[in-house]
């Protein structure tokens, strides 16, 4: 479950161990050599020394000073002959280091040579230097004993396993934190998630930090709170559409069964059956408006834009709609002057068109007019329908783009409204980067301004 934080935590931890070792390594070995080479320095520089008093007074008074004089300090000399030939010296060597004088090279230089550095399997580090005076020549050894360093070192290897068992120590703690610290939001949110699946979309994360892990929290609490009021809707929704199809089933279902019967008036039964149909019309425009709000929701509807010529465009819809006007004693007046086009679908368009004449017509008395005109702005074209209709009261102009709402909902259900065709209007003009308002007053009429982009490069 906490794999990942686990993972990253081992990464990190393997990734500081080994640096560590390396580090530490590293360390170690510099230590010891910068140490033996402090040694060899010090016995070298010591030895020189010795050469030098020696070619300035050889004397056996000086000989005997210098072996006294080491044999009260760590070092030990061992002075010689041209033939390695012990003169003096300031310890009883045994005869193992024999080999060693005899390895001494035969141009030694001023400065003296190295002779032993290995401190692991011998007793001894040394050093040689050559002297010569007008009677004598010789050689001066230094030794120093590797056993205190060996110690020391030893000492030194203990601090180490000390310092590397307590950082391994350490990094094990760091190691179940830092996948804790890690885990603990993810799991969170694991959990969260888990209950949104389960349809239970009450999670609140607690502000995780600001990085990208507490933005996924928000994510998640976004997430849920979208799914909730979704949730909400479309039961609402569900509901509304079930009611509004109730009603005209209702009728539909009651005037079957009276023209059912046998014994009924002819003309009784031809008014019913024409109540029959006028229902049936409704509920096949309610669930084609359904369907076209489905599609519109899935975004599987293709908007295809086209240089359209207004005019053209105008003249078929006025013909379109002129006799439905016509009939109820409303004058329908559509403008078209200049030559203007507009970058639109011209399907979609005529339907946004025909949807908001329609509502023009629904909504107004005989004897009034609706004026459909263009006007052209920098960037788009501005439709304005302007009706003397019975116009809508103030405080239902905000709902009247939501899904199912009329406004009188048994006068409207009579015209055959459904309360769907201003939500396809707006979404379809949303859709072409449009913008749709609406001003009314009641009683004077219903004024639609339809803002249109009109350039290609804006899409
Ligand atoms: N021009 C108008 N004048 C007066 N009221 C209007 C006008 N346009 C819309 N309305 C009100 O807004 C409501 C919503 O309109 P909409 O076009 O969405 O639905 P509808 O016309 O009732 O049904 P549909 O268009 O789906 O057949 C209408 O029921 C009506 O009450
Ligand atoms: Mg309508």
């Amino acid at each position: 479950m906490n794999k990942i934080s686990t993972k990253l935590a081992l990464y990190f931890t393997i990734a500081v161990m080994i640096m560590e070792a390396f580090l530490m390594f590293y360390l170690h070995e510099k230590i010891v050599s910068n140490r033996i080479e402090e040694e060899l320095q010090s016995i070298q520089l010591r030895g020189n020394s010795h050469r030098d008093v020696l070619e300035d007074n050889y004397s056996q008074d000086t000989l005997h000073h210098i072996a006294l004089m080491e044999s009260k300090t760590e070092t030990e000399v061992l002075i010689t002959d041209r033939n390695h030939g012990k003169i003096i010296s300031s310890a009883d060597f045994s005869s193992k280091l024999d080999a060693l004088i005899e390895s001494t090279p035969s141009s030694l230089g001023r400065e003296g040579k190295i002779l032993e550095s290995d401190y692991r399997d011998q007793r001894y580090l040394a050093t040689v230097t050559s002297f010569k005076t007008d009677s004598e020549s010789g050689y001066v050894y230094m030794f120093k004993s590797t056993a205190p360093l060996r110690e020391l070192i030893k000492e030194l290897n203990a601090h180490f396993l000390i310092a590397g068992i307590s950082s391994l120590f350490l990094l094990v703690i760091i190691h179940f934190t830092l996948s804790k610290i890690l885990t603990r939001p993810l799991i969170r949110m694991k959990r969260a998630t888990e209950k949104i699946s389960k349809g239970d979309y009450e999670v609140a994360l607690p502000r995780l930090g600001n990085d990208e892990i507490g933005e996924l929290g928000e994510s998640i609490n976004k997430l849920s709170k979208d799914l909730k009021t979704m949730k909400r809707d479309r039961a609402e929704f569900l509901g509304s559409i079930s009611h509004e199809l109730r009603t005209p089933l209702t009728y539909v279902q009651g005037y079957t069964n009276v023209a059912l019967r046998e014994n009924i008036d002819e003309k009784d039964r031809q008014e019913y059956l024409r109540i029959i149909q006028e229902e049936t019309s409704t509920i096949v425009a309610l669930v084609e408006n359904l369907f076209e709000l489905a599609k519109l929701d899935e975004n599987t509807f293709t908007i295809l834009k086209e240089h359209v010529e207004l005019c053209p465009l105008l003249r078929k819809i006025h013909t379109k709609m002129a006799p439905a006007f016509n009939s109820e004693g409303i004058s329908l007046d559509v403008e078209c002057h200049e030559d203007l086009t507009l970058y639109a679908d011209p399907i979609r368009l005529e339907q946004i068109l025909l949807n908001l004449l329609d509502n023009a017509r629904k909504y107004s008395k005989a004897g009034s007019a609706t004026r459909l005109h263009v006007t052209a702005e920098a960037h788009s074209l501005v439709f304005t329908i302007a009706d003397e209709g019975i116009g809508i009261p103030q405080s239902e102009l905000p709902h009247i783009f939501e899904r199912l709402y009329r406004v009188e909902k048994s006068r409207s259900r009579e015209l055959g409204g459904t309360g769907l065709g201003l939500s396809i209007v707006k979404m379809l003009v949303e859709a072409h980067g449009g913008d749709i308002s609406i001003t009314s007053s009641e009683g004077v009429g219903t004024t639609v301004m339809l803002t249109m982009p009109n350039e290609e490069d804006r899409e």
